[in-house]
């Protein structure tokens, strides 16, 4: 008798992406995200604006990924959502969708814990993945990390460093005790005059300077724990001091002060990561977060495979905010029936 397959639908809605995804045993069918322009004139997500955006956008978003898998609702077995942390107004609108969808098609409902689902997109398999083995059993073959795992967690809210010992048994071994990595890049490209969301720009502008010419301070902090805002304000200070002898200084400078801050921030995160390997001893480490896509952290990260660390980065769509770690975190739910109740709701500061 042929097993029938388990079609998970996933939303995203926790930030400024709007997002839905589908996935075939594990395997991504669809993986459709909007993004919100409306921020852009603000420097920054504006929680109302968002809100609205995502009560636009989710019902369109869902309609594309079904026609791009070319799946009729009717065929999905279970709905996953986030349920936070995240924007309480976003996170609304893609609980309540999910909470009428599982009630109109009396499917399962899976809440989902959005900083589960980044680390998790490293479980998602695409299809000419399809000969790895069982997700369920698997002992970690190409692409796809094996147990246990070091993940460093970099996005525009979060920065944390935890050790994944099954799929959902994660321990938050450190994290910022103020402003996510993300943040600290699009701040500081907020003072250089970068456009939102600066991290991306900073990047580009970063690779073409020299991160010698200036230095920022490290902060101090204890354990494995990060702290981001000491660094903002330095260079706040630093911008002040150079503008009062020049007023051109930032357009004369750019290049060389992006590579120094870019490489201040990278060099912060892999001291911590480094130190969370050698306490723990676990050499298998992996990266998920929208800052996975930071030229200067991937080098770095990547350079420790000289010494005999196993490294993986998921692909750059399953590192910025996407339904299809939702859908694959709420596949691996499904497989442990963990379900949720209607009476859910949202949980803006939820924990890992
Ligand atoms: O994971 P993500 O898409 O959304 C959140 O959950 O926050 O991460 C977005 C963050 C933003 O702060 C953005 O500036 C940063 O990731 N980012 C980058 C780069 N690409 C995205 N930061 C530095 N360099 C990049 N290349
Ligand atoms: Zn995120």
């Amino acid at each position: 008798m042929q097993q029938s397959s388990t079609i998970i639908l996933g939303i995203e809605s926790s930030c400024d992406d709007t997002a839905a995804a589908i996935i075939r045993d594990g395997k991504i069918l669809a993986n459709v995200v909007a993004n919100q322009d409306v921020h852009k004139a603000y420097g920054g997500v504006v929680p109302e604006l968002a809100s609205r955006a995502h009560q636009q956008n989710i019902v369109p978003v869902v309609d594309a990924a079904l026609k791009k898998a070319n799946i009729d609702k009717s065929e999905i077995t279970a709905i996953a959502f986030t349920n936070g942390p995240g924007l309480l107004g976003s996170l609304l609108v893609g609980s309540s969708f999910a909470k009428a969808f599982s009630l109109a098609m009396n499917i399962p409902l899976i809440e989902v814990n959005h900083m589960q689902g980044h680390i998790l997109a490293h479980f998602i398999r695409e299809e000419e993945k399809s000969n790895l083995k069982d997700p369920v059993m698997n002992t970690g073959t190409a692409g796809i990390p094996e147990f246990p795992f070091i993940c460093l967690t970099v996005s525009g809210g979060h920065t944390q460093i935890v050790k994944v010992t099954d799929y959902f048994k994660m321990e938050v071994l450190g994290e910022t005790i103020d402003d996510a990595a993300g943040e600290a890049f699009d701040k500081v490209a907020k003072m250089l005059n970068i456009p939102y969301p600066g991290g991306p720009l900073l990047d580009k502008h970063a690779q073409q300077g020299n991160p010698n010419t200036f230095s920022f301070p490290h902060p101090k902090v204890p354990d494995l724990n990060y702290s981001f805002s000491g660094l903002k304000t330095s260079v706040l200070y630093f911008l002040k001091k150079e503008l009062n002898n020049n007023p051109d200084f930032i357009t004369e400078n750019l290049n060389d002060i992006c590579a120094a801050v870019q490489k201040t921030i990278v060099d912060i995160l892999l001291i911590e990561l480094k130190k969370a390997i050698e306490q723990t001893g676990i050499t298998t480490i992996a990266l998920a977060g929208g800052v996975s896509a930071n030229s200067e952290l991937r080098k770095q990260f990547n350079e420790l495979q000289k010494e005999g660390i196993t490294t993986y980065i998921p692909k750059f769509e399953y590192c910025t905010d996407n339904a299809a770690m939702i859908a694959i975190t709420g596949y691996y739910h499904f497989l442990s029936q963990q379900f949720t109740k209607q009476s859910t709701t949202p949980n803006a500061r939820m924990k890992i």
